[in-house]
């Protein structure tokens, strides 16, 4: 995608250089470092091509290169043209690489897909500072280039279109609804190079497309950390999918996507903590770590009982990925009584989704083409409550056996993330859960968790 981004006014335009040659990535830091920074962006494929436009001696205020591009040392040739013809242009450099980098760059992330560090290094070397951007005059209707309208079936906001002649804004589509894609195909044709939405969704928008870029990133071409960043945001996208579109092929797909990530995670780190480093690092949210750690957690009890199969093996993840799916922040997923739900401070509205998440998580599954069976119920009743809604500390006596792995492990959970980062003290753990769980099937399920190593 070639889109060169200037909307936040004359007074931004600071020219940044963005050589990558992935185009989900590079179109997913146009949008964040355009929306976020206000930055016009100019992007380029190779290092080769970077150079040859510093060479016509047009203006880069800043460079953001990939480290190595196929065979190509990208990052360090951009420094030694620099230095050679005393450009003082500030090198972020991001990915990982099979060689030294140069001394001379600005700074490097080796995880190309956290945002949020990559928006902070790229202010702090442009100097723009909190007060810069909180004095930018934002427009009512922020503009979007169009192209991105071909990379997403529809907006999590409404989106509008300007009329050449009159300049009004004309609402093209509602939040929510499928994009007819003929009709933005037929605007592009006649010169519409932007889409407009309101101010105050931009930022919803923002992320939302960053989600969906992210997701459609080919395995391949990202390493482990990376992997990770896009699998964060597609649990998180999932959720929102499946409480506004609800149960469609689409979302059936991402599922699926989702329950390979968590699983193949699993899988491929054998020590707990590493994984848990590795997520700290990362900065997931405790969403996402809560489902994958859980995921981690249930897999290895169902590997370790004697009734465990491929199936139950199934059934557990998918509990995993879908017991807290319509739950929206972090803050919700760590609510686990009735006493937190009272002193935490949201809003009547957030409240009432805490209050009712298993029941409507339930509902969602039970729509579920060949979801496991009984994965609804063992879900509406995981915080205790036979109809899903509420916290209960007492599990019923008649609760089955994949249940009261999915209650201790998600115990466990809860327990490890509160000392995330160690010493874990495995004894300690389990004793901890041994008082939370006294009565013998549940102790023996607990048994099993003495051969996780951390
Ligand atoms: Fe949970
Ligand atoms: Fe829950």
């Amino acid at each position: 995608m070639k889109i060169t981004h200037s909307f936040l006014g004359e007074n931004s335009l600071s020219i940044t250089l963005l050589v990558e040659p992935n185009p989900q990535i590079e179109s997913l830091f146009m949008l964040n470092l355009s929306t976020w920074l206000g930055l016009e962006i100019i992007g380029k494929k190779r290092a080769e091509f970077a150079i040859n436009y510093l060479m016509e001696g047009k203006k880069a205020d800043l460079i953001i290169v990939r480290n190595t591009i196929g065979k190509e040392a990208s990052a360090n040739s951009l420094i030694d043209y620099l230095q050679q013809n005393n450009l003082e242009i500030p090198v972020i450099v991001i990915g990982q690489s099979g060689h030294p980098l140069k001394n001379g760059h600005f700074a490097h992330l080796p995880n190309s897909l956290e945002l949020k560090p990559l928006i902070q290094t790229a202010a702090h070397a442009l100097k723009i500072t909190a007060q810069d951007m909180a004095r930018k005059i934002v427009p009512e209707f922020f503009p979007i280039p169009i192209l991105y309208f071909k990379e997403i079936k529809r907006s999590v906001c409404p989106v509008y279109s300007q009329d050449f002649e009159t300049e009004e804004y004309i609402k093209r589509s509602e939040a929510n609804v499928d994009f007819d894609s003929a009709l933005i195909n037929t605007m592009i044709e006649e010169g519409v190079s932007h889409l407009f939405v309101k101010k105050l969704d931009r930022l919803q928008f923002v992320t939302n497309v960053t989600a969906e870029l992210m997701n459609v990133i080919p395995e391949e071409e990202v390493n482990s950390e990376e992997s990770l960043s896009i699998a964060s945001k597609a649990v998180q996208l999932l959720g929102t999918k499946l409480t506004t579109i609800g149960v469609t092929e689409e979302t059936i797909e991402l599922a699926n996507k989702n329950l390979a990530r968590l699983k193949k995670t699993s899988s491929s780190h054998p020590k707990l903590a590493s994984l848990l480093e590795k997520m700290i690092k990362n900065k997931s949210g405790y969403l996402f770590k809560h489902t994958q750690i859980l995921t981690y957690v249930c897999l290895h009890i169902i590997k370790n009982i004697d009734w465990g199969s491929p199936e139950q093996e199934e059934k557990v993840c998918f509990i995993s990925l879908f017991h807290d799916i319509v739950l929206e922040t972090d803050e919700m997923a760590v609510i686990h009584s009735t006493k937190e739900l009272r002193s935490a401070k949201f809003t009547s509205q957030q409240r009432m989704l805490v209050e009712r998440h298993a029941q409507m998580s339930a509902e969602i599954v039970a729509r579920f083409p060949h979801s496991p069976m009984g994965a609804d119920q063992i879900i509406r009743q995981h915080h205790g409550m036979l109809n899903g809604i509420g916290f209960s500390e007492h599990y019923g006596a008649n609760v089955s056996p994949v249940a009261i792995v999915f209650i201790v492990s998600e115990e466990f959970t809860r327990i490890v993330l509160a000392r995330e980062t160690g010493p874990f003290n495995i004894q300690e753990m389990i004793g901890e859960l041994k008082q939370v769980f006294p009565t013998s099937r549940f102790q023996k399920v607990i048994a099993l968790l003495e051969s996780i190593t951390f």
